[in-house]
């Protein structure tokens, strides 16, 4: 069977997750957050990015995270989890290039602390620190954060910080442990579901670049994808592929809402 980017003429595979960064739309929200996280880094403070699943969250930091000049600013990104600290320091530690083989926090922070002051006082360098998954996070591991922020009795905001995960992270920050470090909080993107015409322009977007200058998407595919979906791109892009690979099936080169709901009915 010939297969279905054959029969569509895409150069490649659509709807990817893995985008190179010119590859991503700059939509207005995408906008909004590289706005914010560099006014959060500008100022040494906290930028919150809340959405739902899938909505974009990740993509917007990666995007924004490639606008900041590589020769000025050190990106350490971080993906939380729902362990300790040490679990979180693991992975600074790789992101900061420090080898070391303790396992004491008070070791591990002192490194991190001296590494990130070299970096702004030696290397004028601005480390940028992300931490995805942020909605992950124990409370616990909130006011831990905050010690590693803190130099020289806190009057040198030498470590920003980007925070992501879905809305209960904005909740999570209101516990009592959580509250030295929501006080740094300067700003707060949200990314809402897509409504209807951002949809399509996400659709078009994507058959764009995988080489497809028409979309054989019909308006009631768009709006079914858009339904299904609930205007989440993660969920979107399974639909749509899904909607592609169904219409080719029947070698239709028009894709329609029975396509997508086909679709719809092999996922969950
Ligand atoms: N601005 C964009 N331009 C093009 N595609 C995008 C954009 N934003 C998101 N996407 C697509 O949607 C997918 C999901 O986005 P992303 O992984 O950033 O969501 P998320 O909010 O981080 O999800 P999660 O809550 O699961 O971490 C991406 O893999 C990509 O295909
Ligand atoms: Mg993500």
């Amino acid at each position: 069977m010939m297969s279905y980017r054959t029969f569509f003429g895409l150069a490649k595979e659509p709807f990817a997750a893995d985008l190179e960064l010119d590859a991503i739309m700059t939509t207005a929200e995408l906008l909004g957050v590289q706005e914010r996280l560099e006014y959060a880094v500008r100022l040494g403070a906290i930028a919150l990015v809340t959405g739902e699943v899938g909505a974009g969250k990740s993509t917007a930091l990666r995007w924004s995270c490639g606008q900041l000049h590589p020769s000025r600013f050190k990106i350490l990104w971080i993906t939380a989890s729902a362990g300790s600290i040490l679990e979180i320091y693991r992975q600074l530690l790789a992101e900061l290039d420090i080898n070391t083989a303790s396992s004491s926090r008070a070791v591990l922070t002192r490194l991190i602390r001296a590494q990130i002051k070299n970096l702004v006082t030696t290397k004028k360098q601005q480390p940028v620190m992300i931490i995805d998954e942020a909605s992950l996070l124990r409370l616990d591991v909130f006011a831990e954060l905050h010690t590693i922020t803190q130099f020289e009795a806190d009057s040198k905001p030498w470590l920003p910080i980007i925070l992501a995960g879905q809305n209960n992270l904005a909740d999570n920050l209101l516990y009592r442990t959580a509250v030295p470090l929501a006080s740094r909080i300067v700003a707060r993107s949200h990314l809402p579901a897509v409504d209807l015409p951002g949809m399509r322009d996400y659709i078009i977007h994507h058959l764009t670049i995988a080489g497809l200058a028409n979309s054989p998407f019909d308006e009631q595919a768009v709006t079914a994808i858009h339904q299904g979906s609930g205007g989440l791109f993660r969920k979107a892009n399974h639909l749509a592929r899904g909607a592609l690979i169904a219409a080719a099936a029947e070698k239709s080169q028009a894709v329609s809402a029975e396509h997508v709901r086909l679709a719809d009915s092999e996922l969950f």
